[in-house]
């Protein structure tokens, strides 16, 4: 009798744990019908971004006009290893960039893609940075980020532009080290943009990223391919930056990069960013602790909304270092 009510009550147990996922697993598991009725709608609400640059639109409209400078606007999916909430799991990726660009005391930085700024203020006070120049290609986001910097009194310090990865304006060996933090995927082309980076960075200076990749070896239905396409096309996500780690390796070497280091992060971002995201939907404080399940850090639990709905499943760290010397580009193509 009593094995039977123990058996019962795991049940129960089981079912309730069922219920508690449902919001997390409605989130990341849509299906193609559903993603195609989304999309469908987000062509006839904007459907200049089809044709014209999406990257800028889609950011302003992700971006509240009248924030409160003294609000964080991070907009990275966050490091999830120990951090629970969004805003602390942001600050955990800045950090883990910032520790693996070996960002320095009196570093010269460029930071490219740096949003509204809040990592550009943790960066300069936590390594005590001599300068940083920060572009990115939302005004809007600029606008902000100078708002912030200035509040902050750093804005002799910390200098934002208005500007683009693939086209940088400034000259040869200007920086001693280069940031883009999860913002690499949309520059058109990501491969340009590592170019500039060589040329603008001194020698023996560093470079960091964290971006996106397709996931190994899952290569999408036809169905989902067209999808991912357009859901890339709508945020501005070039198909020429499609392409999985090891050819991303490759290019910073044929480039003139060496110790080139590419590591996936993915367990410590997608899980908990998922998590949160559910939340959200399901009416929860942008500010909640996210809890986390021991499941949660087991990849074949999460594939992510990135995976299916834009067929970049991997999050990976980038590193690369310009070499003291002067390399030819021909001679470190091999690697
Ligand atoms: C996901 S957000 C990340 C922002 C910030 N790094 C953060 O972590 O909060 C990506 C950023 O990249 C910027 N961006 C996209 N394409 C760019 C380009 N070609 N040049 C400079 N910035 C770009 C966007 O405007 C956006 O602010």
């Amino acid at each position: 009798m009593g094995a039977i009510a123990a058996s019962f009550a795991r049940h129960i147990g089981r079912r309730f744990a069922d219920w508690g996922s449902k919001a997390y697993q409605r989130n990341w598991r849509s299906s193609p019908a559903r993603r195609a009725v989304v999309l469908g709608l987000a062509v006839l609400r904007q459907p200049g971004r089809l044709f014209g640059e999406a990257t800028a639109s889609f950011y302003t409209s992700r971006t509240p006009y009248a924030a409160d400078p003294a609000v964080p606007l991070w907009s990275n999916l966050g490091y999830w290893a120990e951090a629970r909430t969004a805003v602390d799991a942001q600050i955990e990726l800045a950090r883990l960039l910032g520790r693996s660009g070996r960002l320095a005391a009196g570093d010269e930085l460029l930071d490219v893609g740096c949003g509204c700024g809040d990592q550009d203020l943790l960066w300069l006070r936590e390594w005590n940075l001599k300068r940083i120049v920060a572009i990115d290609v939302t005004p809007l986001r600029v606008e902000l980020a100078r708002a912030r910097v200035a509040r902050a009194g750093l804005a002799d310090r910390i200098d934002v532009r208005v500007g683009t990865a693939t086209e940088l304006p400034f000259g040869d060996r200007s920086f001693d080290k280069i940031t883009a933090l999860e913002c690499a995927t949309h520059f058109n082309s990501r491969e340009d943009f590592l170019r500039e980076a060589h040329r603008v960075l001194r020698p023996g200076g560093r470079l960091a990223l964290t971006d996106f990749t397709p996931l190994a070896g899952s290569p999408p239905s036809p169905a989902d391919r067209l999808l991912q396409r357009l859901a890339r096309r709508l945020i501005g996500i070039p198909a020429a930056n499609v392409y999985p780690a090891a050819s991303y390796a490759a290019r910073l070497w044929r480039i003139g990069f060496e110790r080139v280091e590419i590591r996936s992060i993915a367990d410590h971002v997608f899980p908990g960013c998922m998590r949160y995201r559910a939340m959200l939907a399901a009416g929860r404080s942008s500010s909640a602790v996210v809890e986390m399940e021991a499941r949660d850090f087991v990849a074949s639990q999460w594939n992510s909304a990135w995976h299916d709905g834009l067929g970049l499943g991997d999050y990976i760290l980038v590193t690369a270092d310009k070499p003291r010397i002067p390399t030819s580009p021909a001679i470190t193509s091999s690697g």
